[in-house]
This record gives C-alpha cells, sequence and structure tokens, in this order.
C-alpha cells in the first residue's frame, strides 16, 4: 500500500464536531454543550508565573525535549501521583499539548499497514493521528451496558499479526468512563502477553469524582511497552497554552525528540516555565479541587434532568466532564434538529467512531446556569419529538 500524508489528509475526514460548530456559529442564542475544554480560566498565579517568566528572558528556544526544570518536576510529580518512576532526563519529553503527542509516538513505532486497537467511541485524534501514520484504526466495542470499558476477551478477539498498540484513555473523552485497576490489569496483562504496546491517554487525571485515577504505566516499572500522554489542558484550565507530556523509554523519548527538532522545535518557554511553577504551588491544587467539585455538581444535575427525561439512557460518568446517553433516532439528525429548534449545540456520537452511533455527547464545562437553561429546552424539544 502507497503511503501518502498528503492522500490520507484528502481522506479523513473533518471532524464532525467542526461541522456541527459551523452551523451554530450561524444561528442566534445557542447554548453550547459541546465544549471540550474548561469553562473555568486559568488561575492567576499561573498567568503571573508567566509574565515572570517573560520578565526573566524565558523568550529563546528551549531544548526539543522541554524544559530541564519542568521535567524535573513533573518526575516528582509522577512518583508521588501516578506510581510511575521517570527519568527526567530520558524518560520524559514536553509536547505542544497532548494532541501533538499521539502523532509524535506513533511515528516513532508504527508502519503503513500497521494495526493499532482503540476502543471506540474513541477520542478523534486517536484515529486520526493513527490514520496519518499510515496505520489502520481497528474499533473495539464499548457500550454503555458494560459502562463504555472494553472486555479482555474482545480485544484478544481483534489481535493480529499487525496489531502494535492499543490505546486506552482514562478518564473517558467522551464517555466520561474510568478505569479501575482490576481491569486496568486486565489491559496491561493482554498486552505484555501479545507484545503490543501500550498508549494511555490520561489528560484527564485530575478530573475524577467518584473513583482513583490509575496510571497503567505504574503496573510497567521499567518502561518496556507502556507510553503515557498527560497534559496541563484540563487539569489546570490551561488548554490555550499547549504544554503537554508523554512518559516513554528512552528509544521512543529520542525519537520523537529528534522528530519534533523538525516538527516544532519545542514547546512555547514561557508556558513550560509556568507549567513548572503550576506543580510546585500549592495553590494550584485548591483551584483543581475548586474546579473538581464544580464539575462533581454539574454531572450530578445533568445526570438527573436526563434521567427525568424520556428519550435518553444514560450511564453515570466517573470523570472528566462528559456524558454520553443513547438516544433512539440517528444521532446526525438528532443533533442537527436540537440545534435549530431548541437552539442547543450537542455532538452527534457518531463524530468518535463506529459505536458512538445513536448517541450523543454532552459536555459540563458550562455553569449551571446555562445548563439549567439548555435543559429547559431539551426537555421541551423532546416532548415536541414524542407528539
Ligand atoms: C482524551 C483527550 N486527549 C487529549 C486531548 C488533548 O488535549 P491538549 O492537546 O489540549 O492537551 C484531549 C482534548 O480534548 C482529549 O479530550
Amino acid at each position: 500500500m502507497e503511503y501518502s500524508i498528503s492522500k490520507i489528509l484528502d481522506e479523513i475526514e473533518e471532524s464532525g464536531i467542526r461541522r456541527l460548530f459551523e452551523i451554530a456559529s450561524k444561528e442566534k442564542d445557542i447554548i453550547s454543550l459541546g465544549i471540550g475544554e474548561p469553562d473555568f480560566d486559568t488561575p492567576n498565579h499561573i498567568k503571573e508565573y508567566a509574565i515572570e517568566a517573560l520578565n526573566k528572558g524565558y523568550t529563546h528556544y528551549t531544548p526539543n525535549i522541554g524544559l530541564k526544570i519542568l521535567r524535573d518536576a513533573i518526575s516528582e510529580k509522577l512518583k508521588k501521583e501516578n506510581n510511575i518512576n521517570a527519568d527526567p532526563d530520558s524518560n520524559i519529553m514536553i509536547t505542544i499539548g497532548g494532541n501533538q503527542a499521539f502523532f509524535l509516538i506513533l511515528s516513532t513505532f508504527i508502519n503503513p499497514g500497521d494495526e493499532i486497537i482503540i476502543p471506540s467511541p474513541y477520542f478523534v485524534t486517536h484515529a486520526a493521528a493513527t490514520k496519518l501514520v499510515g496505520g489502520k484504526v481497528v474499533e473495539v466495542k464499548t457500550s454503555i451496558e458494560n459502562e463504555f470499558k472494553i472486555i479482555p476477551d474482545d480485544i484478544k478477539k481483534l489481535i493480529t499479526k499487525k496489531t502494535k498498540c492499543i490505546i486506552i484513555n482514562t478518564p473517558n473523552n467522551p464517555t466520561g468512563s474510568v478505569y479501575g485497576r482490576k481491569e486496568i490489569e486486565e489491559i496491561f496483562d493482554i498486552a505484555n502477553e501479545y507484545k503490543i504496546k501500550i498508549i494511555s491517554d490520561e489528560v484527564y487525571e485530575k478530573l475524577i469524582y467518584d473513583d482513583e485515577h490509575i496510571s497503567i504505566a505504574s503496573l510497567d516499572k521499567n518502561l518496556d511497552f507502556v507510553i503515557s500522554v498527560f497534559s496541563f489542558s484540563k487539569s489546570y484550565a490551561m488548554t490555550g497554552w499547549r504544554i503537554g507530556y508523554v512518559v516513554a523509554d528512552s528509544n521512543t523519548i529520542s525519537k520523537m525528540v529528534k522528530f519534533q527538532m523538525y516538527l516544532a522545535a519545542c514547546a512555547n518557554s514561557f508556558a513550560q516555565y509556568a507549567a513548572t511553577m503550576a506543580l510546585k504551588d500549592s495553590r494550584s491544587n485548591q483551584y483543581i479541587e475548586y474546579m473538581r467539585n464544580e464539575y462533581k455538581k454539574r454531572r450530578d444535575y445533568v445526570l438527573k434532568r436526563l434521567n427525568e427525561i424520556n428519550g435518553f439512557i444514560s450511564y453515570k460518568p466517573k470523570g472528566a466532564f462528559y456524558i454520553f446517553p443513547k438516544i433512539f433516532i440517528d444521532d446526525n439528525i438528532f443533533s442537527e434538529r436540537i440545534l435549530k429548534e431548541a437552539k442547543v449545540a450537542v455532538v452527534p456520537g457518531s463524530a468518535f467512531g463506529t459505536y458512538g452511533k445513536n448517541h450523543i455527547r454532552i459536555s459540563y464545562a458550562t455553569s449551571i446556569e446555562n445548563l439549567e437553561k439548555a435543559f429547559d429546552r431539551i426537555e421541551k424539544f423532546m416532548k415536541s419529538l414524542d407528539k
């Protein structure tokens, strides 16, 4: 098979999310429940650190791998919070958000035709990055009946000679599902047995409401085959700062660093400094706690409203800021109609893969007042469908 990025770019569908927002931008008085980022602002102390960085001269390129002070601070955080031992000089690389990480990581070991198992519904970048490196997306079904978690035997059935890795994402976008210790161990054991890598997307690690976050790399003491992706975007309300990081074996990191040299040189220098200080300053944890409590209240409110309205079946999300109810009509038609008739924007589930069909993604990263207004409209709209 011929590998051509240009051709792949022609073939990759534009994200279903973007199409809907184009329609939304033309309508007035829309309430958006389609947002994929915190509605909270970056805390002031972190903004002040960015100003301090500028005044201190953090206005130049940093090493391709990222600032040493940031990698040191991350290494300590990983030890304390994630039970991962990572050498700051060979196992950690700073990336331009978590998003950039997937293309960089996959480029280090995927060849055209290699297969990557992705639990579906999935975060769109996981599939797009797979295709861009010439890989083949193999979707493994998850469903509301199983709290949107993969069944280990289902993974085994899909493994072939071409399978190179599985991508997991906990807490999950778009479902809000969170894997427990036993489930993490089962996935780890399968990957170990079949000698495939695991890429673990943990960008929502701090946004967990009922359980604890388990990093699958904590089981892989020498970082032999687990590659983890983290980000400052959601935890610290820093989406626009574009700082993420990858934890991996030294060979993977050095190949990624080589690629970054030609791709972007480095992540933003003063944002890296501010991220370092965000990890060190205890005010950050207070802010995270505040945001988490707010999201939890909203999660409970949204779930209650959905359960009261005929036409939705919901799973109680345990993390992130999304809920992914099942609906009984085509999700694309539903999303367009609710946007035009009720002026509420939600994302059709099929934007997140085959098994997202007949679901919608609702984001509760917006105020309770907005949610109240939106659900009053949704309730009325659903009653109009009954007629
Ligand atoms: C599951 C998941 N992973 C990674 C990202 C990337 O975030 P960022 O590039 O802002 O770190 C997102 C953003 O929406 C996400 O939802």
